[in-house]
């Protein structure tokens, strides 16, 4: 493949930890961690200390945001039913809003159906609602989605009852997108024993079959790659109680380059589930003059020497791979060149722009034309 040159990636599921555990990640390690890896745009969730559940707290993550970031993020706004009374005032500093259905790190939890179906009639019918559903959790999202005929995304599939379901829900033309994350597509249950807790995350590694049912998807139910990047100490992942999640930031692409390198997915593919999908999905703005050179055919081993992330490791060290990312242009301007990061902190922007960013609105109005002259190949 040589050289390729690819529109800014989008990741629709990254936590940055902002506030309450900058010592994991912050946001200028993890977008810088992104932009090093050829994401220009990620979206971040809500599972802080305190989580993201009122539009103060929205606003003043933002307000930290901004100061930090080197390419665009947006901040998923978290459902509770303590906080039902704030949903609709977080949807102006909000991407979309996060259910988590089912138990994971943090303390956002929404398991039962009146307080559901609060979130289903309170969120603006004009932003999405993703969700974290495992399980028979899958079925309670497709049927909400089918009741209010509203769109659902469900984060990070992994079960082939998942992924299958998901498809028979598509096939009734149901309004549910989903994403699958590298690790899942990637690993299995079989690694745990070697990871050991480095190897946990939700949902947990699944099994060979639940994998193969992933990759036999790839190119019809799969919406987006997304990365789950959840960032823990190496101390807390070693501790007595360990939690649960792995980064991922800078991995994905190699990894997915790897794939195409393997002819498990074509290029094109790739691109629809890591830049077109998540940006039709979530409804983001296009970035203009924005692309990433990716010498293709480098191939190297995954180490955590060279990683961004603040955690410092990565479950994928010594993992063969081929992908190397040479240069990211953001709208125009050489941001990242052969490892070093060459924009400034807070050059990124805010997603949405709300009218309090009214400076930022300036400025998408000055150049939101989008460029048609990115290409895929050499
Ligand atoms: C995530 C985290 O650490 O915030 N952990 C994980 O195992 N994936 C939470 C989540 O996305 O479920
Ligand atoms: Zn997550």
């Amino acid at each position: 493949m040589a050289d390729l040159i690819l529109p800014g990636l989008v990741d629709v599921h990254t936590h940055l930890r902002v506030p309450g555990g900058e010592h994991k990640e912050d946001f200028a390690t993890g977008t810088a961690a992104a932009l090093a890896s050829g994401i220009t745009a990620i979206l971040a969730m809500p599972n802080t200390s305190p989580p993201l559940t009122t539009p103060q707290r929205m606003q003043e993550t933002r307000k930290v945001a901004a100061e930090q970031i080197y390419i665009d993020v947006g901040l998923f706004a978290g459902a509770s039913p303590e906080y039902l009374d704030d949903l609709a005032a977080c949807a102006p500093y909000a991407v979309a809003l996060k259910i988590y259905l089912n138990d994971t790190f943090g303390p956002l939890r929404v398991d039962d159906l009146p307080t559901l179906e609060a979130c289903f009639q309170r969120w603006p019918a004009g932003k999405l609602i993703a969700m974290h559903a495992e399980g028979q959790s899958v079925a309670v999202g497709i049927g909400l989605a089918a009741a209010y005929d509203r769109p659902v995304h469900f984060c990070h599939i992994s079960r082939r009852e998942e992924i299958e379901l998901i498809a028979a829900a598509k096939g009734r033309g149901l309004p549910v997108t989903c994403e699958v994350t590298p690790h899942h597509l990637f690993l299995t249950e079989d690694d745990v024993s070697q990871l050991g807790p480095l190897g946990d995350m939700r949902p947990t590694l699944a099994n060979k079959q639940d994998v193969e049912a992933l990759w036999a998807h790839i190119d019809d139910t799969i919406d987006c790659i997304a990365t789950d990047h959840a960032p823990h100490t190496l101390a807390e992942k070693n501790s007595a109680k360990p939690p649960p999640g792995v980064p991922g930031l800078e991995s994905s692409l190699p990894l997915m380059l790897t794939a195409v390198h393997q002819g498990r997915l074509d290029i094109e593919r790739l691109v629809d589930l890591m830049v077109t999908n998540p940006r039709d999905i979530f409804d983001l703005p296009d970035q203009s003059d924005t692309m990433v050179e990716v010498d293709a055919d480098a191939s190297y081993r995954i180490s955590a020497d060279i990683l961004r992330t603040k955690c410092g490791w990565t479950p994928f060290a010594g993992q063969a791979v081929y992908g190397r990312v040479k240069r990211v242009i953001l709208r125009g301007i050489v941001v990242y060149e052969e490892g070093q990061l060459l924009a400034s902190p807070g050059s990124g922007r805010l997603l949405p722009p709300t009218s309090n960013d009214s400076q930022q609105l300036m400025i998408i109005g000055n150049d939101s034309k989008s460029s048609e002259e990115t290409s895929y190949g050499t």
